[in-house]
């Protein structure tokens, strides 16, 4: 199991732990996260699983990368920045131990 750390918009932390495999989507639904409702299912439709990759884990998860689906999607997302990422594109792997991962506030 990898432990991932989702941070509301007040700073509240919550430390959930996923099976190696799962996508960072499914670490918040399965974990009741507010904020991230993984409408689409996983399938990058519907940007309601948008993250904020804390910026110390941007190089290690990867950054949008331009012109695909993810990042076409995102760019109509509300608070959309540089460390956007779509939690449902984000699969866990155990280098990814202790990620950091912010809700946007626009999503509660
Ligand atoms: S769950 Fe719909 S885009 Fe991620």
């Amino acid at each position: 199991m990898v432990k991932v750390t989702f941070v509301s918009n007040n700073g509240t932390r919550r430390e959930v732990h996923v099976a190696e495999g799962e996508t960072a989507r499914e670490a918040a639904l399965f974990n009741d996260v507010p904020g991230i409702d993984g409408d689409c299912g996983g399938a990058c439709a519907c940007a309601t699983c948008h993250v904020h990759v804390d910026q110390a884990w941007i190089d290690k998860v990867g950054r949008l990368e331009e012109g695909g689906a993810e990042a076409e999607l995102l760019q109509f997302a509300e608070g959309a920045n540089e460390y956007s990422r779509l939690a449902c594109q984000i699969p866990i792997k155990p280098t990814l131990e202790g990620l950091v991962l912010h809700v946007p506030e626009q999503q509660y």
